[in-house]
């Protein structure tokens, strides 16, 4: 008898001796997106009907409320600090989803002139449209890709293009010195070989902390730019 049949025999009698043996499909394990393709990387255009608190209400406190001596370091006025994200939220004068009991709101549409904020005169009406619209969307800190300026994934070099991302999202917590340096090449390389940047930048969870922080991600451009200069080996160009 060769292989064949005295497979098809073993098989005839288990089917027989064991009546449990009937087909039942693979169970379908859902797997984990593969983020190591450039194609498979979030695209997140920016929604018209959503309010993004790094492009369009950042730059209104940096212009409105951020003189010397106001809501800023070192002694923020009021103990509210609108230089990031974090520190206007951590100040409690900015309740989600509800612009009207917002202190900051509040302000900048008080009735007394004295109290109304800025004291510099009224933010124009859609300036304050827009801060209200934003905390009444949960006062989030959502990203979406530049749409502005396009994305240069053609002359991408370390010098030109991936330290300039860490300078600017990163380098602020990961200095010269500490478990992770990001601000010369070997602590970015270091990284970059045991697999931490990236893993931490797409948000990788379980596999690393998210970078840089859990609500905020890099955009859809710095991470092509940074996938397409790792996959070139990293190099310090
Ligand atoms: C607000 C501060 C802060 C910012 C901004 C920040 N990090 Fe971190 N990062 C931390 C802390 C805290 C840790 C954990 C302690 C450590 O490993 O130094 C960490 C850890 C890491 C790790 C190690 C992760 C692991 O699993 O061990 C990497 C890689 C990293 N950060 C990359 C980045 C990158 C890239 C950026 C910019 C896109 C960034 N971080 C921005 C605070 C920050």
């Amino acid at each position: 008898m060769n292989n064949g049949a005295l497979l098809a025999l073993a098989c005839i009698l288990m089917l027989i001796t064991v009546p449990s043996c009937v087909h039942t499909p693979e169970p379908i394990i859902p797997q984990p997106k593969d983020t190591t393709k450039l194609d498979t990387i979030d695209k997140r255009p920016c929604h018209v009907d959503s309010v993004y608190y790094a492009k369009d209400i950042q730059p209104l406190f940096n212009e409105f409320c951020m003189g010397s001596g106001c809501h800023n370091l070192p002694n923020p006025a009021d103990n509210l600090n609108l230089s990031s994200y974090s520190s206007a939220l951590a100040s409690g004068k900015i309740k989600p989803y509800n612009s009207v009991n917002s202190k900051v709101y509040q302000s900048l549409v008080e009735i007394d002139p004295l109290k109304r904020m800025p004291p510099s005169g009224n933010l124009p009406i859609e300036k304050i449209a827009l801060i209200k619209k934003w905390i009444d969307q949960g006062a989030k800190d959502l990203w979406c890709d530049e749409m502005k300026t396009p994305c240069d994934t053609a002359n991408v070099l370390y010098s030109t293009t991936i330290k300039p991302i860490f300078t600017l999202h990163c380098v602020g917590c990961h200095g010269y010195s500490g478990g992770v340096s990001l601000a010369t090449y070997p602590g970015v390389k270091a990284v970059v070989n045991n697999g931490k940047l990236w893993n931490s930048v797409n948000h990788l969870s379980g596999l690393s902390k998210a970078m840089p922080n859990s609500t905020t991600k890099l955009s859809a451009c710095n991470l092509r730019q940074l996938k397409i200069w790792i996959d070139a080996g990293a190099p310090n160009n």
